[in-house]
């Protein structure tokens, strides 16, 4: 069986391969022909609360909500009854009383898994400590945009072994790519997590590899992507992982390893002169305002998957 149901995307571990193929497509359809979607989610409301800043991703599923027809709900957690210690298992059992999903931006991956089993609606992980799957949905977007496929395709990542650097292994091997990660030896991703992603890979002819070279990781590389050295919730130990990342800066110099036609990705926010310098990333190889669009296409394409 290629197919399962998708109740929840906390991880993108609840996708095949198949099943990301038909969600891309059907992202690429919406950003293709928006107006014929823009009443697929009339009546549905859908709530996106966030426990840490965002940008791109309240303002992609708040929009995304509205060009669907549905209407979405904008959450803190500081003006909540959870910001008061009201249990979350609680909360999540009201919710699914008033609305038909929730997006939810946190820290701890164990808060979006106990609301997808508590509440009976679709969680989206919005971003965890441990991953970011719809940063990923848009990234693989962008990736198949640009070079008309995902197979096969090397993606290396060079800096810290984090949520994205975690749903990057996962989405790259569900995609039969082959995602390398660059990280200095005490910031490197999660073993379980890098296990899983290699089983998956094993299925589809891609790989996953670690890597503490960031030169000879970039090398022949399609497509080049770092994140911040230091996450949100990580703000006091910027300035030591300053110094810890000092050699994993993307620079003009490490994209030269890569393909000539190499793409340069960021999820955004970027630290010009920290993770990449203002040269690569404000120069022709970078995509990364591509990518910060589709995240739009792409989660209304996941919402799509989930509630209708
Ligand atoms: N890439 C991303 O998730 O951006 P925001 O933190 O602005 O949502
Ligand atoms: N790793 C970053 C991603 C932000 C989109 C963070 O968690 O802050």
């Amino acid at each position: 069986m290629t197919t399962k149901t998708i109740n929840h995307l906390l991880t993108l571990e609840e996708l095949t391969p198949s099943a990301l193929d038909d969600l891309l497509g059907l992202a690429a359809e919406v950003k293709r022909q928006p107006e014929a979607f823009q009443s697929a989610l009339a009546g549905k409301k859908v709530a996106l609360l966030f426990e840490k800043a965002s940008t791109r991703t309240r303002m992609s599923f708040e929009v995304g909500v509205v060009e669907l027809g549905g209407y979405p709900l904008f959450l803190s957690s500081s003006d909540l009854q959870i910001g008061r210690g009201e249990p979350l298992t609680d909360t999540i059992q009201v919710m699914s009383r008033y609305v038909d999903a929730l997006m939810i931006r946190t820290y701890a991956h164990e808060t979006v898994e106990t609301l997808a089993s508590a509440g009976s609606i679709p969680i989206i992980n919005g971003l965890t400590d441990s991953h970011h799957p719809c940063q990923v949905l848009a990234d693989l977007l962008t990736v198949e945009e640009v070079f008309g496929t995902r197979t096969a395709k090397t993606l290396t990542y060079i800096g810290d072994g984090n949520n994205m650097a975690h749903s990057l292994m996962i989405g790259g091997a569900l995609s039969g790519m082959h995602i390398r990660i660059a990280s200095p030896e005490a910031y490197t991703v999660e073993t379980d997590i890098f296990e899983r992603a290699n089983e998956l890979a094993a299925t589809t002819g891609g790989s996953v590899t670690l890597w503490q070279d960031p030169v000879a990781a970039a090398e022949g590389a399609d497509v080049i992507y770092t994140d911040v050295f230091a996450s949100m919730g990580q703000e006091a130990e910027a300035a030591e992982r300053l110094t810890q990342f000092a050699t994993f800066q993307v620079d003009a110099t490490l994209m030269q390893q890569a393909k000539s036609d190499a793409i340069f990705l960021h999820c955004l926010p970027a630290h010009r002169g920290e993770e990449v310098t203002a040269d690569v990333i404000d120069g022709p190889q970078s995509v990364v305002f591509d990518q910060a669009e589709n995240r739009l296409h792409a989660q209304k394409a996941l919402m799509l998957t989930l509630l209708t």
